[in-house]
């Protein structure tokens, strides 16, 4: 099912300030009449997968062992910005590149927080937390969100007013599935400088790697809220490797929401072990930045952002972890010889500092619970060509040789980077809060049992399932 009427372009712009006038937006749509029928077919209904950007790890959006219908957003894109208030209506079918292109086409001192690839799509990424480059400034994309439509069970649409506070709060990092059919989100836009910085500095272990990334956790969470250090952590073939020719390569692939010069004095007083230099820095503007950070050559058009095709990986598997104690260089050593086994550039690290504004919010103000304490995220990947469970196999094991440096009781992990090794429900529908709990604490932490009692509030028959969503009290 491929729903919504032609959507309106990027740069054709309306203003909408009234929730009124987007909910009728909805009832235009097709998507309550697809509700209707999903649930009218057999004892479960057909099971409804909503697909936005299809960016989920594991394919959710458009896998099912049972019989399924997709509900494609892709032609609900409109984004509809207000300068006076800075805020934005934004339909769930679009893509981050089409948000940032939007924003950027209308003010260049607006911006929002939201996740590195343009291919991404809202509905998804909104849904389950939304971190990137200015985060430890602006918070997560959940954290901006001031109001949503949504199709319940019922074929209702719902805005903020009529879904109650505790839906509201649900969709805002509880996950895109188990609720409902968002078809578009209210938001706040951030200010940024009209100048940014950004650079992008390698070390190798023979230039200090490990000890450079062992002091990167002593300060990255707690640096200026303008600077978000990520590193991105990969093995590398070089001449001058000392171990054969082969070497671990960490990339501080960095944002500074300000000018050159003052991000030098920060990084001379908090990190000179980095030994930065003005040649390595580039100021642009923050939708530069996006392209940049997206890895497209300097230069580019900024219609790039605009293209919903990502370029395929034949196979993918991520995992992630959140680190709460600095890992000791003994345990960074394991990680290299892990990265040593594989092939250059199949298997990458990123790890993601927190802090700043990120830990201003209290874990339980949205689901999403990764706040105060967490000094970084890790993110495992792999990728590979050729079919064989090797790759799946080592990514499993490095997961599991982390155990010793990573949070524990629950072992947290980032919804939007899904993973059903950490636990699934059944595909029948019929699973129990306890068998839910093994991943639903792991994503959610606290904030778990108070979605469990939203889902049996506005869904009780669990007409909008998955492998991972929340299920209700009354499906035990
Ligand atoms: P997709 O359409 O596959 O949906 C994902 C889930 O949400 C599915 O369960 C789907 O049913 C549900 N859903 C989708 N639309 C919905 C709607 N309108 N209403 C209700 N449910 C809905 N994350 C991050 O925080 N920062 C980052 O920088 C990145 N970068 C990144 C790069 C790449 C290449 C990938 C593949 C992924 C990321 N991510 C990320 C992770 C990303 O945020 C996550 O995969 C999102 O769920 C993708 O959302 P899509 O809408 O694209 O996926």
């Amino acid at each position: 099912m491929l729903l919504g009427r032609k959507c309106g372009r990027a740069g054709n712009l309306r203003p909408v300030s009234r929730g009124r006038e987007v909910q009728s937006r909805g009832r235009e749509t097709p998507v309550p009449a697809a509700v209707f029928c999903g649930k009218n077919r057999g004892k479960h209904g057909t099971q409804i997968k909503v697909r936005s950007g299809g960016h989920d790890y594991e394919g959710l959006s458009y896998i099912s062992q049972t019989p399924f219908a997709v509900v494609d957003m892709r032609n609900l894109r409109t984004i509809s910005i207000d300068t006076r208030g800075n805020t934005a209506w934004i339909q769930t079918g679009a893509t981050l590149g089409e948000v940032y292109y939007t924003i950027a086409a209308t003010s260049r001192t607006l911006a929002f927080p939201a996740g590195v690839c343009p291919t991404v799509g809202v509905g998804g990424h909104f849904s389950g937390g939304g971190y990137g480059m200015i985060s430890r400034k602006h918070r997560i994309a959940v954290d901006n969100i001031i109001d949503a439509v949504i199709i319940n069970a019922d074929g209702q649409i719902l805005n903020r007013d009529s879904m109650g506070e505790d839906l509201f709060w649900a969709i805002r990092g509880g996950g895109g599935t188990s609720f409902g059919i968002v078809v578009a989100f209210k938001v706040n836009l951030v200010t940024i400088p009209e100048t940014v910085t950004v650079f992008n500095v390698s070390r190798t272990l023979e230039q200090n790697a490990t000890q450079i990334v062992h002091r990167w956790q002593y300060i990255s969470d707690k640096i200026d809220e303008n600077l978000l250090l990520r590193l991105f952590i990969s093995s590398v073939r070089s001449p001058a490797a000392s171990n054969g020719n082969r070497t671990i390569q960490a990339s501080f692939t960095s944002l500074y929401l300000g000018r050159v010069e003052d991000l030098l004095p920060i990084m001379e007083q908090k990190f000179p072990e980095l030994g930065l230099v003005e040649q390595d820095c580039i100021e642009m503007s923050w939708i530069e930045s996006t392209l940049f950070f997206a890895g497209f050559p300097n230069g580019s058009s900024l219609d790039v952002l605009l293209n919903r095709t990502q370029p395929n990986f034949a196979y993918f598997k991520g995992k992630s972890d959140y680190v709460r104690e600095p890992i000791p260089e003994y345990g960074l050593q394991g990680i290299w010889n892990y990265l040593n086994e594989e092939d250059e550039y199949q298997t990458q690290l990123q790890f993601s500092p927190y802090g700043g504004a990120l830990s201003t919010v209290s874990e339980s103000e949205t689901p999403f619970p990764h706040r105060s304490g967490n000094i970084f995220m890790i993110h495992y990947s792999v990728v590979w060509t050729t079919n064989s469970p090797r790759h799946i196999n080592w990514i499993r094991r490095l997961y599991s040789y982390m155990a010793t440096f990573v949070s524990k009781s629950p072992r947290a992990a980032y919804f939007n980077y899904r993973d059903l090794d950490i636990g699934r429900n059944n595909i029948e529908g019929n699973t129990s809060y306890k068998q839910a709990s093994v991943w639903g604490f792991k994503y959610f932490e606290i904030n778990f049992n108070r979605l469990v009692r939203v889902k049996t509030k506005v869904d009780p028959s669990n007409f909008f399932r998955n492998e991972q969503s929340i299920p209700p009290f009354s499906s035990n």
